[in-house]
């Protein structure tokens, strides 16, 4: 199983479903008693369920970490999506958010949503395939895409599904009701967050790029292209620093999600 740190969550997720929560309006979450919230990390989707509903909202993860932090916003349950510990229809609404992606069998794990829910099945997962960053530092952009191509080569698992989850949907004998796209967009500019300095530090360093070193090998990269790769990377991370003194650094990166939602026929 891939692991996240709560860091990596709370970074990632920050200011997700602030700007719009639109794309969520096909949950119907204010009719929902009983929500389940699998593969829910720190439970960042978690609390907007629990906001935009009165119902009973019950994050489930397989890393008992995460769920400490996620427990002080709902209430958990350590599980594993492909065995939920829960009876058949114990929820009318079962939703994931960026797990899909990281499994091997996406429309397994949809058919057991399927049967611990009542009425209705949501994904809410990105195409990571397709994400834009626009950087005041010239060489960011294409060095970013390098290295995100190199890393999704070597994951082994449909990281663009959330484009067209509908398959997993129809494998999982869900009849799929509606998708909708949201654009997460997180934008750094000054002042300087405290994890936006971190970000360009781990740049400098190489730690960030090398803690993704063993998938980009395994995608392919050799040995030669990875450091050739760090140094341009470290290159680019020391201009990042330099145009924060100076008070210039702007970055955004635009994550697509989208929302899709089946029926249990
Ligand atoms: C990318 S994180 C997403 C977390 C959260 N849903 C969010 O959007 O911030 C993926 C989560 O799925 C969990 N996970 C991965 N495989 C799992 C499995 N087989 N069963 C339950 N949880 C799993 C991980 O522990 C992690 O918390």
């Amino acid at each position: 199983m891939r692991e996240f740190s709560e860091s990596y969550l709370e970074r990632t997720r920050d200011g997700m479903w602030d700007d719009s929560r639109a794309a969520l309006e096909p949950l119907a979450l204010e009719s929902c008693n009983r929500i389940l919230d699998v593969g829910c990390g720190t439970g960042e989707l978690s609390r907007v369920l629990d906001a935009e509903s009165n119902a009973e909202v019950v994050g489930c993860d397989a890393d008992p970490t995460l769920l400490g932090a996620a427990s002080e916003r709902v209430s958990v349950v350590a599980g594993d999506a492909h065995r939920l510990p829960f009876a058949d229809d114990s929820f009318d609404l079962v939703v994931c958010q960026a797990l899909l992606i990281n499994l091997p069998d996406p429309a397994a794990a949809l058919a057991e949503f399927a049967r611990v829910s009542s009425d209705r099945v949501a994904a809410v997962e990105p195409n990571n395939a397709a994400v834009e960053v626009d950087s005041s530092v010239t060489s960011e952009r294409a060095l970013e895409k390098r290295a995100r191509n190199a890393y999704l080569d070597g994951v082994g698992t449909d990281v663009s599904l959330g484009s067209n989850a509908r398959s997993a949907f129809e494998s999982a004998g869900l009849d799929e009701l509606e998708t909708r796209r949201y654009d997460h967009v997180r934008t750094v500019e000054p002042p300087y967050s405290d994890a936006a300095l971190l970000a360009a530090r781990r740049k400098a360093t190489g730690s960030g790029l090398a803690d993704d070193r063993e998938t980009m090998l395994a995608g392919g990269q050799t040995e030669v292209e990875y450091d050739e790769l760090r140094g341009a990377w470290r290159e680019m991370g020391r201009d990042v620093i330099d145009q924060m003194e100076a008070r210039t650094y702007r970055r955004e990166e635009a994550v697509p999600f989208f929302v899709t939602v089946g029926q249990i026929p």
